[in-house]
């Protein structure tokens, strides 16, 4: 990788482009393509080799979690998915009796993962909304405490160094779901966290073609633990999706910037009409997590939400979009939405929209947007 400029570290587009590739060497391609391989040639000693076995190691995950460790300022372990990066946290720590706070308004099936898996079996799981006082008394003696920010879909945001600091005086550790944001837009590691998780299936990789997800930590043994927890459990990613996931990675700091900013500007046009309530996003000064939102975050992330009078209007509204496809997730370069209450499993109005904001004009999204709005009404 090339030396930054003298006196001032790289910025991010150029360190999201040069994460994790190999030095320059004639005749080589600048991101080597996909090892697929289950066994790999081994004489002897398996000591004597990196890779051994397909599940254990492979050279196209180890050139990922280069790229994301640098991007994390850790050491990064790649999963199957967000969902199966997220139980290599919680699985191996918590035993009957210890003690896990998530919070109330995140991604669902964390939630249910805790309580399912971990709550049937001893677990004490304490729900937190991630805006509030609700933290100071639900950590104390917590084992992991499960920070989630901004929140999906409620896209409030919780103080993470103040929250660390609390956590660690108690005894405890606390781990980050940094799916929003990415590391280009916040860094848990940075900010006091031992445990900086993402699914990669969302921005990381920003393309809607494939499901990833890692968990980057400082701490060499707690790396070696999720390591092992992968081999164990086989919850591995594939090689090409994980050459996908590397190579997209190189336009992620461009992603961003051009989403952040039409996503600004369209919680902004949104906040102007009538018809619409209550429209969150942390980058809108008017935004209750706003303030605290600056400290913490470099970027805002893609995703925006609002209300509209609601589930009739929501759904006309949805497939009056032309620019827009209707589908869960977020974070890719095409523009989506849902209206969020249909999967029944978040606290959220009937008429409240979730849109990921993509990479197209923004202009002609603000225009299909107040054109869609329009015609919802009826
Ligand atoms: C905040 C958050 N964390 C974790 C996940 C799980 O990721 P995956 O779907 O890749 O398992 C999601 C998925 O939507 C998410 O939004």
């Amino acid at each position: 990788m090339a030396e930054p400029p003298a006196g001032r570290p790289l910025r991010d587009a150029t360190r999201a482009v040069h994460a994790g590739l190999p030095a320059a060497a004639d005749g080589r391609p600048f991101l080597p393509g996909p090892t697929f391989a289950a066994p790999f040639h081994l004489s002897g000693d398996p000591a004597n080799s990196d890779y051994v076995y397909g599940r254990y190691g492979n050279p196209t995950w180890t050139a990922y979690e280069q790229a994301i460790g640098a991007l994390e300022g850790g050491e990064a372990v790649v999963f199957a998915s967000g969902q199966a990066a997220v139980a290599a946290v919680m699985m191996p720590l918590l035993r009957p009796g210890d003690v896990l706070v998530v919070p109330s308004d995140g991604y669902f099936t964390v939630r249910k993962l805790a309580n399912e898996h971990l709550g049937e079996r001893g677990v004490e799981v304490r729900e937190v909304p991630t805006p509030g006082p609700g933290w100071r008394e639900a950590i104390e003696g917590a084992t992991l405490v499960w920070l989630e920010t901004p929140s999906n879909p409620g896209l409030d945001v919780c103080d993470v160094a103040g929250l660390c600091q609390a956590v660690h005086a108690a005894g405890g550790l606390v781990a980050v779901d940094n799916t929003l944001a990415t590391p280009l837009g916040q860094l848990p590691l940075t900010l006091g966290a031992d445990y900086s998780m993402a699914a990669d299936t969302k921005a990381m990789s920003g393309h809607s073609d494939l499901l990833m997800g890692h968990v980057a930590v400082r701490d060499p043994a707690r790396a070696e633990a999720l390591r092992s927890f992968r081999t164990l459990t086989g919850a591995l990613a594939g090689p090409f999706e994980a050459w996908l996931a590397h190579r997209s990675l190189a336009t992620l700091a461009v992603r961003l910037e051009r989403q952040c900013e039409t996503a600004g500007a369209l919680a902004r046009a949104l906040a102007e009409r009538p018809d619409v309530e209550a429209v969150r996003y942390p980058g809108l000064p008017s935004d209750p997590a706003h303030a605290l939102a600056s400290r913490q975050m470099s970027r805002f992330g893609p995703v925006l939400t609002f209300t509209l009078a609601g589930r009739e209007r929501a759904e006309r509204f949805l497939a009056a979009c032309e620019l827009i496809a209707e589908a869960t997730s977020f974070g890719g370069v095409h523009s989506t939405a849902e209206r969020r209450a249909r999967w029944g499993s978040d606290a959220v109005p009937e008429g409240l929209i979730r849109l990921s904001v993509g990479c197209e004009d923004a202009d002609d999204l603000l225009t299909d947007v107040a054109r869609a709005l329009d015609e919802a009404v009826g």
